[in-house]
């Protein structure tokens, strides 16, 4: 069993949430697909519990703002990114400085799994936000819709299964194409031979499909199973409102979920 994280975004609350369910299924193997920081009040918590969980976390939009330049950032969230390097500078504790910068420097931009899920022999690549741009293309549910040939034109990418983030928004793309959200799959999905999925495994520390509990998932045999967990949202909006250079708006989009 391993579980599959992304989209933490500084929020310690939901993080630890998630870590403790996690551990609670008795699950020891955790992948990240990145954006540990951006938006949220606690980026050096958040990367010291990645840093000490993770197996390995890939590079996100928002941890490559940080360690090197935010790119299409709108004001609010470079302002963020400023605020989290400023943070994450501060620290004057050396070695833990050193670790962290370490850390979101050396993230990688994809991984690639090979492994055999109960009978099925699955392919698993894994990336932050697309098979074709890793950190900063946008796969969204409605694209199966009206842009149906980007996504044809992802899915000639996919070996088998590619896990990603990116959007905060749960669930899994087929390549007819279509998009399948977590409560149409009754909240698994079954990787089998022969069937291509994106599988998108929402964002811990600010959902955005208009559910505000903590998403991830973890994979059992050959099912992904996709977990919603609540958490104490009260505590992280006061966190975030109460530091200058993050805007309120990131508090406000954690209790409507978008
Ligand atoms: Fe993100």
């Amino acid at each position: 069993m391993f579980a599959v994280l992304s989209d933490i975004h500084s929020n310690l609350e939901a993080l630890t949430t998630v870590l403790a369910d996690i551990e609670k299924r008795g699950i020891e193997t955790i992948y990240c697909l990145g954006d540990v920081v951006g938006y949220g009040p606690n980026p050096r918590e958040c990367l010291d519990l990645i840093i000490d969980k993770a197996r390995w976390c890939i590079l996100g939009n928002h941890d490559y703002a940080v360690f090197y330049e935010p790119t299409n950032f709108n004001y609010a969230a470079e302002q963020a990114s400023f605020w989290t390097r400023d943070v994450l500078e501060a620290e004057e504790n050396k070695q833990h400085c050193d670790r962290r910068w370490s850390f979101l420097g050396e993230m990688p931009m994809r991984r690639t799994l090979k492994s055999k899920l109960g009978a099925t022999s699955a392919i698993m690549d894994f990336v932050h936000a697309s098979p074709r741009r890793p950190i900063n293309e946008y796969i969204f549910p409605e694209d199966v819709y009206t842009n149906p040939l980007k996504v044809r034109l992802l899915f000639e990418l996919v070996k088998h299964t590619c896990f990603v983030g990116h959007t905060h928004m749960p669930g899994v793309f087929l390549d007819e194409p279509d998009f399948y959200p977590p409560d149409e799959l009754g909240d698994v999905y079954p990787i089998i031979d022969g069937e291509k999925a994106i599988i998108n495994v929402g964002s811990v520390g600010q959902p955005r499909d208009k559910n505000n509990r903590a998403s991830y998932v973890y994979v059992n045999k050959n099912e992904v199973h996709f977990v919603r967990l609540q958490y104490d949202i009260e505590t992280t909006m006061k966190k975030i409102k109460a530091i200058d250079q993050l805007d309120n708006f990131h508090a406000e989009r954690l209790l409507d979920g978008r």
